[in-house]
C-alpha cells in the first residue's frame, strides 16, 4: 500500500493503463459526454495565453488549446505511460510535456495567463499547496479552472449505487462527507487513493489564497445527451463532477 501523502501513479499500473486507455478510446466514460463541454464552458478565450494544464494526461486538453489559440502549453503529468501517448500524438513544438508529480512542479513565477486541471486534482493530498503554487504561477488576472470528481462522489470509499434485488440502482449514498482525507478506492484494480474535499474546501482554499471565485459547474447531462444515451439518466440522480473557475487578483 502506497503511503497516503506519497503521490501515487496508479495510470503507470499496466492494469490500470489498460483499463483507462480503453475507457478513454471507447469514450464510454463522462469525460466527453459531460466533463470536458463543461470544462470547456468555464474557459476565457484562449488566443495567445501561455497555459498550464496539471495531470495532463493523454494531452487532450493541451492539443484543444493549441487547436483554439493558446499560444504555449506546459502539461505535467507524473505517469510515464501517458505522456508517452501524449508525445505520440502531436509533433507541436509549442506543447511541452514535464513528467513530474504536480506536488513537486514548481511553475516559474507569472509564466502562465492560464492554468487547467481536467480530473487531476482528487488525487493530490495537498490541495492547498497546489493553490499557492498555481497563484504565484498566473499573472495577475489570470484563470485557474479545474474539474474533480464531484465530493458526493469521493466521499466514500466505495463509489458505488446502492442497489434493489434486481440490481436497479436506488440510492446514491453520501457518507463522511466532513472528514476529509485519502479514500482508498477500487477502479480498475484496488488503492486507488483519491482525496476527499468539500466544496467549502475547493472554494474557500481559493479564496483564502487570492482568488475571486468566478464560476462553479456541476454538470448533468442534457436531453439530447440522454435521447442518445438513456443509460446518463443516473448522473442527473448525483453530480459526477465538479468544475471550478477562479480569477487570480
Ligand atoms: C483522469 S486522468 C485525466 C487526464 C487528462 N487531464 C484528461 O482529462 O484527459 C488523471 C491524470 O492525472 C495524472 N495524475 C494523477 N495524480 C498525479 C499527480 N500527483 N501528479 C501529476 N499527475 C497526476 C494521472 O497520471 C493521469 O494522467
Amino acid at each position: 500500500m502506497t503511503d497516503d501523502r506519497t503521490p501515487q501513479n496508479v495510470y503507470d499500473d499496466p492494469t490500470f493503463f489498460a483499463g483507462y486507455a480503453e475507457l478513454r478510446r471507447t469514450e464510454s466514460g463522462l469525460n466527453a459526454v459531460l466533463e470536458q463541454p463543461a470544462l470547456h464552458r468555464l474557459l476565457p478565450p484562449l488566443r495567445d495565453l501561455r497555459v498550464l494544464d496539471l495531470g495532463t494526461g493523454f494531452g487532450t486538453f493541451a492539443r484543444w488549446a493549441r487547436e483554439h489559440g493558446a499560444r504555449r502549453v506546459v502539461g505535467v503529468d507524473v505517469s510515464t505511460k501517458m505522456l508517452a501517448e501524449a508525445r505520440r500524438l502531436t509533433s507541436d513544438l509549442a506543447i511541452e510535456y514535464v513528467e513530474a508529480p504536480i506536488e513537486a512542479y514548481v511553475p516559474e513565477r507569472s509564466a502562465f495567463d492560464l492554468v487547467t486541471s481536467s480530473l487531476a486534482l482528487h488525487y493530490v493530498a495537498d490541495y492547498a499547496a497546489v493553490v499557492a503554487r498555481v497563484h504565484e504561477a498566473l499573472v495577475p488576472g489570470g484563470r485557474f479552472v479545474f474539474s474533480v470528481e464531484h465530493p458526493m462522489v469521493t466521499a466514500r470509499a466505495e463509489q458505488e449505487w446502492l442497489r434493489d434485488a434486481s440490481g436497479r440502482k436506488t440510492l446514491w449514498p453520501v457518507d463522511g462527507y466532513g472528514s476529509e482525507g485519502a479514500r482508498h478506492t477500487h477502479w480498475f484494480r484496488d488503492d486507488v487513493i483519491k482525496y476527499h474535499r468539500t466544496i467549502a474546501t475547493y472554494v474557500g482554499t481559493l479564496i483564502a489564497h487570492g482568488f475571486t471565485l468566478a464560476a462553479l459547474d456541476e454538470p448533468a447531462p442534457s436531453a439530447d445527451a440522454l435521447a442518445a444515451r438513456p443509460e446518463l439518466e443516473s448522473e442527473r440522480r448525483r453530480p459526477p463532477f465538479l468544475l471550478i473557475a477562479a480569477a487570480r487578483s
